[in-house]
């Protein structure tokens, strides 16, 4: 099955389905394994990865698949040159850098034929990473689990806003808020090349995710998310102890030395390795509402491409449609 676009054609795949960096969940090879021999693009979070388990993670990916994979580094994390190293020297097909400007990267990882996709939240920062010639952008709206954008403009804006900014220069990934193969048709309907899936992912045997963690993923509401640590690198993460408490400071202006300190005593971490989902961070966007179960990654691929084709044969005009759509419509009536 392919589902040809201008991301699946930059990046040599066969769907528009990227799985999203996510620290600790895809920081291993078995998720992004799994999803680059279902045809998607599989990406390894390098965030919280000590080079000797990257470069593992890397060979066996490679040793698992010839599809195309990523590595997401997040340009902030302690020790990042080394890590570019590392990435420059295993001639990585592709690169997803977070957190910070291109101009870092973008040179040397070019001059060795590796494909660079940067992740923005604006138009702003999408226009500055186009000009510096990254080769793609991912585009992250307020939905999203871990970090979405400070003004939490929606996905569906700041999709809009960027394609209509570009106007093809520069081909776009939508993140934020994508769960099914529905969500992936609407990411194809604003001018977007492919859906990025976080908080999905989270919710396969293949994460690297404690189970306590997972369970909580799938038992939690579209409404169970909050934002919270504004000014220190606001994540959205399920509401708990911990985010209660840090919510409460906010809102009684804790001095902001102590909301740091506050902030800082939950980590993601405590969640995903030791299943602390209580006080760790358990970083997930809204979509967690639309997620119910435990499915292998590779399955989810196959149901997201499903999924996709019946929302297509769904809409008004297509051929497959017409009829139960409009007999719904009456009978609503
Ligand atoms: C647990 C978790 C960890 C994440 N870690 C990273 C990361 O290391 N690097 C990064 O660029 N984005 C990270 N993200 C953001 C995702 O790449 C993606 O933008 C987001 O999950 C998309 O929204 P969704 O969860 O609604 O699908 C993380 C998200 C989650 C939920």
């Amino acid at each position: 099955m392919r589902i040809e676009t201008a991301i699946t054609r930059l990046l040599g795949i066969d769907l528009p389905i990227l799985q999203a960096g996510m620290s600790w969940a895809s920081s291993n090879a078995a998720l992004p394994l799994a999803v680059s021999r279902a045809g998607g693009l599989g990406v390894i979070a390098a965030g919280p990865m000590r080079l000797p388990a990257l470069a593992e993670a890397i060979d066996a990916v490679r040793e698992g698949t010839d599809r195309p994979f990523a590595v997401n580094i997040p340009l902030y994390r302690q020790g990042a040159d080394e890590v570019l190293d590392l990435l420059e020297e295993k001639r990585v097909p592709i690169l997803i850098a977070s957190q910070g400007g291109p101009k870092k990267y973008l040179e040397r990882f070019k001059g060795i034929g590796t494909t660079c996709l940067h992740v923005v939240a604006s138009e702003e920062h999408a226009l500055k990473a186009a000009g510096a010639g990254v080769d793609g952008l991912i585009v992250v709206g307020g939905e999203a689990g871990g970090h979405p954008p400070t003004e939490l403009v929606s996905t569906l804006v700041v999709t809009r806003a960027v394609v209509r900014a570009l106007a093809g220069a520069v081909p776009v990934v939508a993140s934020g808020g994508f769960a099914d193969g529905a969500g992936l048709a609407a990411a194809l309907s604003l001018g977007a090349g492919a859906a990025n899936f976080g908080t999905l992912f989270m919710a396969t045997p293949e994460a690297g995710l404690h189970p306590a963690y997972k369970q909580a993923v799938i038992a939690a509401s579209s409404t169970d998310t909050r934002t919270v640590g504004r000014g220190f690198g606001m994540i959205r993460t399920l509401s708990n102890p911990f985010a209660e408490r840090m919510a409460q400071a906010e809102a009684a202006g804790m001095p902001a030395g102590d909301r740091r300190a506050l902030f800082a005593a939950g980590t993601l971490k405590m969640a995903a390795l030791d299943g602390d989902v209580a006080e760790g961070k358990v970083e997930a966007g809204q979509s967690v509402g639309l997620v119910r179960l435990i499915e292998p990654a590779g399955d989810v691929v196959r149901r997201i491409t499903a999924e996709y084709l019946a929302a297509r044969a769904g809409l008004p005009g297509s051929d497959a449609a017409t009829e139960p759509r409009d007999a719904a419509v009456a009978a609503a009536r």
